[in-house]
């Protein structure tokens, strides 16, 4: 007798983090031997990674969940996972509003899915949400790419930016070790991967956690450092990092990146408001000087870098006048991306608590008009490429177009141009940009280029 191997599904809201969760996750399901399926209605285990930055992240998932909770009444084997930050928020309530749950798990947890399905075999329902040190993980993940792939290297955020649930669901900094992530890459390398991207909620904490100190009273370890330390990993060739926090974004790392020829030229650099009674209100720990400060210095050392951040409009308090300075900044600065947002009160959080809420329709209408303006920029920052020479590492197929070809530029457009995937991908070519639009490039291929 032959059985089926039992099929799991993942559905990843939210940000870089979840999804590097959620490969981890995957790669645990696959090593129990579960084979992976697109469609949830097809799933034995159902796994939905969850996201509560804002209001209507947390809404999708209940929805999503609703069906399945259905679907187990008539197969009572199907195993219902929450994991992430919606299950680290509210727990054991998970339990009570969907009772046909197996297992609630926040984000610490992700990499003892295995040890946490055993006790749901044994016919418990799990809640696994205590705050832990992170295992270092032994799993391969499933990436979603064969070519670029995300390294964690800290996890947690110990900021306190009056709006943000990041702090309460993913706890305190854990740096992983540096000799953890660069063997960590060293296998990537080995794999094929030519891309990484270093991942922190606040990248710019990375090492503070970490015993040892210079002569100077610096940190031993600082993401300076570890750039560096990493930058020779054989094989890979392009070298990212997200998330920077203007507070301690230092002129030692822009530095470092533009001496370092792996690192790419581009910064995720969140300002949120270019108001500063605004920012004060979020705690965020600078003004819009300090910030323009470091733009203009990036720019100084790497005149051509790309720069995009997140804004928020909308937080409490925010006048029209408070709201016009964010647009001024857009416009002065002139993001290549921008990721707007309306504010939306989370719960835990201070300010959700305060009077002076932003009414909803104002919200609106200042994020139609800041997604205009971001608009208008991003094709004027586009535009700077046309007829230019830019190295691209393709990554995929066009999924418009299956005679091209698409990958990211060192400052990380998404560029198409025509090839062949079998023979291009995973490799950096030169090409020519000869059409541009706010978001994208289409281009020639000019020639291979060879490994750094
Ligand atoms: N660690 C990063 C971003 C974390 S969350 C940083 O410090 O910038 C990603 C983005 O979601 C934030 O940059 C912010 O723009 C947005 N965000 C976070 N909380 C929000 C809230 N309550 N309402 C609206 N947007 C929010
Ligand atoms: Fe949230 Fe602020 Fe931490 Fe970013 S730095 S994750 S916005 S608390
Ligand atoms: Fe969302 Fe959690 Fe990331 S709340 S943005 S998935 S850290």
């Amino acid at each position: 007798m032959t059985t089926t191997p039992r099929r799991y599904h993942i559905t990843t809201f939210g940000c870089q983090m979840n999804k590097a969760d959620s490969e981890r996750m995957a790669g645990i399901l696959e090593e129990m031997g579960l084979l992976f399926t697109a469609d949830p209605n097809e799933a034995d285990v159902v796994l939905y990674n969850t996201c509560t930055i804002r209001d209507n992240a947390e809404h999708k998932v209940y929805s999503y969940l609703g069906r399945q909770a259905k679907r187990k009444h008539t197969q009572p084997n199907l195993t219902l996972i929450i994991a992430g930050c919606v299950a680290q928020q509210e727990g054991q309530t998970l339990l009570r509003r969907v009772p046909e749950l197996d297992l609630v798990m926040g984000p610490q947890h992700a990499n003892r899915l295995q040890e946490l399905l055993e006790q749901v075999d044994e016919g418990n329902q799990v809640v696994a949400t205590e705050p832990i040190h992170i295992v270092e993980d032994i799993t391969k993940p499933r990436r979603d790419s064969n070519v670029t792939a995300w390294v964690n290297v800290i996890y947690g955020c110990n900021e306190r930016c009056t709006y943000c649930v990041v702090p309460n669901v993913r706890g305190i900094e854990q740096s992983r070790t540096p000799e953890a992530i660069r063997s960590e890459m060293e296998e990537l390398g080995r794999l094929g991967y030519k891309e990484v991207t270093l991942l922190g909620q606040n990248i710019d904490a990375y090492g503070r956690d970490l015993p040892g100190s210079t002569p100077e009273g610096r940190h031993k370890h600082t993401l300076t450092d570890l750039l560096s330390f990493v930058h020779d990993v054989p094989g890979i060739e392009r070298l990212r990092f997200a998330t920077s926090h203007p507070r301690y974004f230092t002129e030692r790392l822009i530095k470092a990146c533009a001496e370092l020829p792996k690192v790419c030229e581009h910064f995720h650099i969140p300002f949120q408001s270019g108001d500063n009674q605004i920012l004060k209100a979020m705690s965020r720990g600078y003004t819009h000087e300090k910030y323009r400060r470091i733009i203009n210095t990036v720019r100084e050392y790497m005149p051509d870098a790309s720069i995009s951040a997140d804004a928020i409009v909308g937080f409490p308090g925010e006048t029209e006048e408070q709201f016009e300075n964010t647009l001024k900044l857009v416009d002065e600065i002139g993001f290549d991306l921008l990721n707007t947002a309306a504010y939306s009160p989370r719960p835990g959080t201070p300010a959700a608590l305060w009077e002076n809420q932003v009414p909803d329709d104002v919200k609106a209408d200042r994020l139609q008009r800041l997604n205009h303006l971001v608009g208008v920029k991003a094709a004027e920052r586009s535009g700077r490429y046309f007829g230019r020479i830019e190295e691209v590492l393709v990554e995929g197929e066009n999924p418009r177009d299956p005679s091209q070809v698409m990958g990211r530029t060192r400052g990380n457009r998404l560029t198409f141009f025509a090839g062949n995937l079998a023979e291009l991908k995973g490799k950096v070519l030169k090409v020519k940009v000869t059409e541009v639009r706010p978001f994208s490039l289409t281009a020639e291929a000019i020639e291979l280029c060879v490994s750094r």
